[in-house]
């Protein structure tokens, strides 16, 4: 979807920071609309007069890397407030006839900085002894200052630290204002966006609804659209936004592939159907994802089978469906913007995800994605403004695979109605111990290994359980929930007081990495 919001924003420049998505957020966070665009894309022609202020972020070059190839510095010359963090302070002085060397001390971590003069960027910043502690993360440092610009404060070891152009709006800080680690970090901010900038807030989840539903409105007219629901919270938001701006037109497709929580088929209709009177067609695969998986323990084989299996059925139902012109999809804004290319660098696939990404082409159907401006937290407000379900919006993330990535080893049918209970079990306590929110995602997995215990006065074989709780900020790293003992054995006894199957409860405190978060 070619979403040009057209609104006033703060345009970020990516020069590759792990933080570069914070700083959006951050902006975000105060109202206002805030976009990344890698520095190797921007062109000075193509900022319009809704670019209120620019930042050039973080990055892991160094100055003399950039050449007219890779930067249009043209971007200078447009009279537009810049603010550059760190390596986007470093380059702002050279390109304004600073210099950057390497650094004597490097500073890695909590620097304290010293206020040496007044600003606007800094009002309300420093306290009274005129000291803040911020995060630094650099090895180059601005040498020489540009000689129209004057210095705000300093840390020990850089004397630049903040500084300010006497002629321009421009403003560089060494450190990072957008992590929390940053005393006040967001008071920079908050004085760069409105007092310098003088940018209006214009972002909540109440505009961005009315904006969504215009926009899809506008891009679909009086087409069809249809969209792969999963009862997760993207597809959820996206199915309830259509089904606000086209009603009967967007046709939602579920499917039951038997890999599925407890009830969760049930579930789904329930409130997309039932409630939300959301045309959806409910497709029960079951029987055909289990005889197709029947004797596979291949973690990648399972994945595969199931991805192509899904596009399959779900292209049938599809094209029963007449005059189809569009398809709908929860992508993200992580999703599509480029800071990782920055480097260059590539990530090694660990694990193949499956989504419906190849269909738009195979089926000739153009794309509607509504989200691809959003970050997740942006999702879940959106979806409570558009009156969906607090118990929607607040899921953990649940993979398209299901339970056959957590049940290593063949899967059966014994072992997913087992699993389901467990897992069932495991989630029912998290909520009523108030521990669902705190946790990114948990789930329960059975091991293919039976254990000897003991019930009664019997001897058990039975299967192992392990249970899997983690705490993330994105699923690209994360660390295990630390449980207290009583829960810990209120769940296991009551996994093996209730299921037949399991005489034995794990939990598993590995992080990620080295580990995954899913088991295969
Ligand atoms: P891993 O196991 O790679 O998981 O650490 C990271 C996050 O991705 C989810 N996940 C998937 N989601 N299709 C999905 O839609 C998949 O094939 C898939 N595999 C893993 C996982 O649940 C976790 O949130």
């Amino acid at each position: 979807m070619s979403l040009d919001l057209n609104l006033d924003k703060i345009l970020i420049i990516d020069f590759g920071s792990q933080f570069t998505q914070l700083i959006a957020r951050r902006i975000r966070e105060f109202g206002v609309f805030s976009e990344l665009i890698s520095h190797k894309k921007v062109k000075s022609s193509q900022i319009k007069s809704n670019v209120k202020g620019i930042i050039f972020s973080g990055g892991p070059l160094n100055v003399y890397q950039l050449t007219s190839n890779t930067f249009d510095k043209k971007i200078l010359n447009l009279g537009i407030p810049i603010l550059g963090i760190c390596f986007g302070h470093q380059i702002l002085s050279k390109f304004n006839g600073g210099k950057v060397k390497k650094s004597k001390y490097r500073e890695f971590g909590l620097a304290n900085i010293y206020k040496k003069n007044n600003s606007v960027l800094i009002e309300g910043f420093f306290n009274r002894n005129k000291t803040k502690k911020v995060w630094m993360s650099h090895a180059d440092q601005v040498s020489k200052l540009p000689k129209t610009f004057k210095v705000i404060a300093s840390s020990k070891n850089s004397k630049f630290t903040i500084v300010e152009s006497k002629t321009k709006k421009f403003f560089g800080v060494q450190f990072h204002p957008e992590v929390t680690h940053t005393e006040n970090g967001k008071k920079i901010i908050y004085n760069f966006i409105f007092q310098i900038c003088k940018i209006k807030k214009n972002w909540s989840a109440k505009n961005q609804k009315t904006q969504l539903i215009k926009q899809v409105r506008e891009q679909v007219g009086f087409n069809k659209v249809i969209c792969a629901l999963s009862g997760g919270v993207d597809s959820s938001v996206v199915a309830q936004l259509l089904n606000k701006a086209i009603g009967k037109k967007l046709y939602c497709i579920f499917v039951n592939t038997g890999l599925l929580r407890k009830n969760e088929e049930k579930q789904v209709v329930k409130t997309f159907k039932k409630k939300l009177k959301i045309n959806l067609i409910y497709v029960n695969a079951e029987k055909e994802f289990l005889r197709k998986l029947k004797n596979i323990s291949d973690p990648e084989k399972k994945r595969k089978i199931i991805g192509n299996l899904f596009i399959k059925i779900f292209e049938h139902y599809a094209k029963k469906i007449k005059d189809v012109k569009f398809l709908a999809q929860g992508t993200l804004y992580p999703d599509v913007i480029e800071s990782k290319s920055v480097t260059g660098s590539q990530t090694s696939k660990i694990k193949s995800h499956h989504n419906v990404g190849g269909l738009p082409k195979r089926m000739k159907l153009k794309l509607v994605e509504p989200l691809k401006f959003l970050f997740k937290d942006e999702v879940r407000k959106l979806g409570l403004e558009l009156n969906l379900d607090k118990k929607i919006i607040s899921r953990h993330p649940f993979p398209g695979p299901g339970l056959a990535i957590r049940m290593p080893g063949i899967i059966n049918y014994e072992k997913i109605k087992i699993l389901k209970e467990a897992d069932f079990y495991f989630i029912q306590s998290l909520k009523d111990y108030g521990l669902y929110d705190k946790i990114w995602q948990a789930y329960a997995a059975l091991l293919p290994v039976k254990t000897v215990g003991v019930m009664g006065d019997n001897r058990t074989y039975e299967y192992l359980c392990l249970l899997r709780a983690i705490t993330s900020e994105d699923g690209m790293t994360a660390d295990y929930y630390d449980f207290k003992k009583s829960f810990m054995q209120n769940i296991s006894n009551k996994i093996v007081n209730n299921i037949k199957g399991i005489n034995r409860v794990v939990y598993d405190v590995t992080s990620k990495p080295p580990s995954t978060i899913e088991l295969e």
